[in-house]
């Protein structure tokens, strides 16, 4: 009999504690003396400040403390992200008066009330010497990158563009565009700062708490272990957690400075100017085949917006997914940046490969019509057996099963390839699919696995909850490993008094920390195993390693089940309290033998209404080959969320500058429109059976990203289909359709 619960469907483990509201999130540390703390943000969009007159405010009830940049103690540069600190910006918070972007933080107010402080930062008079700015993307300012695009150079080449372009008998040559998106969770960022003597504590909404330990210690000059992150849930991130903002080291800044425990929660809006977004994009493809589809060339070229130098550089890497998906021999990529008075852009759920195979797979959709050939069909006969780039044998890949599977559970069979071909009633009804993929990334992760003497198991990480279900996929991970009941484990996260975790991003907390997990499990199992099997007193005395079995809590001998015995009867025996063993694991990414990544592969049904230019998505389904599925019923709802938020991308979501004067004008969640229930069709994600042994103990690949990824390409692919309408520019609003 097997108990394994990996793969099972099994209910969130901290499911009860979020819907009795028992979960803290940052926010929510109760504390004595806490104060609270509002940024002030810029009116204008570039310039200096030339006064700021905070006397009024300062008389203002509750106030306790108000900091700009005359008067704040000075912070000392921290090290980004690629640079192994956790720093969104290059620009240290209100370290001068000059303003790079509309609502960039110029001061902080601290007030005993949330609502004194609010006042009070209103009762602030700023005067500013205002410079022109540009906030349009604007191709003929676009510029070599300074950093890297993703990992690569901004430019890269295999084989002769130019030849595979000559040999092409059928061509495909278009631009695509993406708007700004911005990041949404539920939860906006929240931190609170307390101060203890010269030790921090910060209770913050991130992806990355050791990340922002380093950070933290280094701007405020003080040894790292006096810093403590802490964050045992995240309501969402989805990427614009995983760097540090300013508002971070402005909480702790404003803590230190009033001597009391600051809480600065941002506003909606505050979550659209400060804290990241998805860069625009507008991104050139061009496709060479032959007349039975054999590509001969891609070319996929583009550019996107970045902030001034003084505030940072991010890069949105739209052409990576470019490389791997199909086996052209000759292909050119290419991207530029075009700077801009907007705050930084950042990672944004499959930064890179959502807006890039909206582009890619909406051009070999163009390119199958041409061909006349099935989309699907077309994509086979450019199926890439091994990597196109590195030539590496993939650790595993199972796009074929997902196109098959696709199909059926959509029912593609069924689709006339002729466009405007397909009615419901005064409805036009379009079909249409596109690939999906991600890379796999691992970090290096530790955690400590402890075998209590009452046999229940505690396993320790400073990863973090997001809302994935790391908690509940590791328990499953300890409890497989130990053969104990799940109910008997307990995962812990959030707090860098833990074992150091990486960043929760890029879909790599399972393989990273999940392999940890499983390593300090497996080590602290042998450790009770070798107690047990050198004592005479032991039913598992002198037993060969390889002839024990773990099950239902028991250790037991395989061939003589009556040979057995608890953890608990083994520590109690020796009259230990605990058992407990430390793991890290590394992973060798120069030496890689296998070039990893995940695919799958979208299929959306659109109903249009061409009076009014109205789509929706009647249908959505998936299938995705991601390795091991640790949790049918976690790693279904992350396909679920992904494809949710590609139908956003798909469909509304845009945030909107006004040009004029630079500000974003639909700062808020009734203008910026996320997909609600009323737009979700009922959505169906599959997994195909992939057994992966190279990429982690685990045999897992990430699970957070890949389900937004070509979603977008997969209904405007279908608007195409449905209506003969050809839609490069996103979101698809009904004024295009028009
Ligand atoms: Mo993800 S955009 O790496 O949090």
């Amino acid at each position: 009999m097997s108990i394994e619960v990996v793969g099972k469907p099994m209910d969130r483990v901290d499911g009860r504690l979020k819907v009795t509201g028992a979960a803290h999130y940052s926010a929510e540390f109760p504390m004595e003396n806490l104060v609270h703390a509002v940024l002030i943000g810029s009116s204008i969009t570039r310039g200096t400040i030339t006064s700021i007159d905070t006397s009024v405010a300062q008389k203002s009830p509750g106030v306790i403390a108000i900091f700009t940049h005359l008067n704040a103690p000075k912070l000392k540069e921290m090290p980004l992200m690629t640079k192994g600190g956790a720093a969104a910006e290059v620009r240290i918070p209100l370290v001068d008066g000059n303003i790079y972007h509309h609502g960039q933080y110029i001061g902080v107010v601290v007030a005993d009330t949330l609502e004194r402080a609010i006042h009070a930062a209103s009762l602030v008079s700023v005067a500013y010497d205002e410079q022109p700015f540009v906030t349009e993307m604007q191709r003929e300012r676009a510029v070599m990158p300074k950093g890297a695009v993703g990992f690569r150079p901004a430019d890269i080449a295999r084989g002769n563009l130019e030849q595979g372009l000559a040999e092409a008998e059928v061509r495909v040559e278009e631009t695509y565009t993406t708007p700004t998106e911005n990041h949404n969770p539920i939860e906006t960022h929240a931190t609170t700062a307390v101060w203890s003597g010269d030790k921090l504590t910060v209770y913050d909404a991130t992806q990355n708490t050791f990340g922002e330990r380093k950070t933290l210690a280094i701007a405020f000059g003080i040894p790292e272990e006096n810093v403590r992150v802490v964050c045992h849930f995240i309501g969402g991130a989805f990427g614009c957690k995983g760097g540090m903002w300013s508002h971070v080291p402005l909480a702790a800044l404003a803590a230190r400075s009033v001597g009391r425990p600051v809480k600065l929660v941002l506003t909606r809006q505050q979550m659209f100017t400060n804290v990241g977004h998805r860069a625009e994009t507008e991104q050139q493809i061009i496709l060479g085949a032959k007349r039975d589809g054999r590509l001969t060339a891609i070319a996929h070229k583009g550019i996107s917006h970045s902030c001034e130098d003084a505030v940072g550089e991010f890069v949105e890497a739209f052409t990576i997914a470019t490389h791997i998906l199909y086996a052209t021999p000759n292909l050119q990529t290419s991207q530029r940046v075009v700077k801009v008075n907007k705050g930084q852009p950042t990672f944004m759920r499959a930064p890179g490969e959502a807006p890039g195979t909206f582009a890619l797979e909406s051009a070999m959709d163009e390119l199958a019509y041409k061909l006349n050939l099935d989309p699907i069909e077309l994509r086979l006969r450019n199926y890439a057996e091994t990597d196109p780039d590195t030539k590496l044998p993939w650790s595993s890949k199972s796009l074929k099963e997902c196109y098959q599977l696709g199909a059926e559970k959509f029912g593609w069979s069924r689709r006339n390839p002729t466009p405007r071909s397909m009615r419901d009633g005064r409805y036009l009804i379009g079909m249409g699919m596109a690939t999906a993929t991600y890379p796999v990334y691992r970090f290096g992760a530790s955690a400590v696995a402890k075998i209590m003497l009452d046999g229940s198991v505690v396993v320790q990480s400073g990863t973090h909850e997001m809302g994935t279900g790391t908690a509940t996929v590791m328990a499953q991970v300890i409890a497989d490993v130990l053969g104990v009941p799940v109910e008997r484990v307990r995962f812990e996260l959030g707090d860098t008094n833990l074992p150091n975790a990486p960043v929760s991003g890029a879909s790599a907390t399972v393989a990273s920390v999940g392999s940890a997990v499983a390593g300090a499990t497996k080590a602290a199992r042998a450790k009770v195993l070798d107690i047990a099997r050198a004592d005479k007193r032991s039913p598992l005395y002198n037993i060969p390693e390889t002839e024990i079995a773990f099950e239902d809590g028991q250790i037991f001998v395989k061939s003589d089940k009556v040979k057995s015995e608890s953890y608990a009867d083994i520590l109690k025996r020796q009259n230990l309290n605990q058992v407990e063993a430390n793991f890290d694991v590394k992973f060798d990414e120069e030496n890689k033998k296998y070039s990893m990544h995940s695919f799958g592969a979208q299929f959306a049904e659109v109903r249009v209404d061409l009076d009014l230019g109205e789509v929706r998505v009647r249908r959505f389904v998936g299938a995705f080959g991601t390795g091991r599925v640790l949790n049918l019923k976690t790693a279904r709802s992350q396909m679920i969320g992904g494809i949710t938020m590609g139908l956003g991308m798909a469909l509304f979501e845009e945030t909107v500058t006004d040009h004029k004067f630079g500000r974003i004008v639909n700062p808020n969640l009734g203008e910026y429109h996320v997909p609600v229930n009323a737009d979700v069709p009922a959505i169906e994600a599959y997994f195909v059976e992939e057994k992966d042994p190279h990429v982690n103990a685990l045999g897992a690949k990430g699970v957070g990203e890949i389900g937004i990824t070509g979603v977008a390409a997969a209904v405007a692919n279908a608007v195409y289909h449905a209506t003969g309408k050809r839609i490069r520019d996103l979101p698809i609003t009904p004024d295009k359709l028009l």
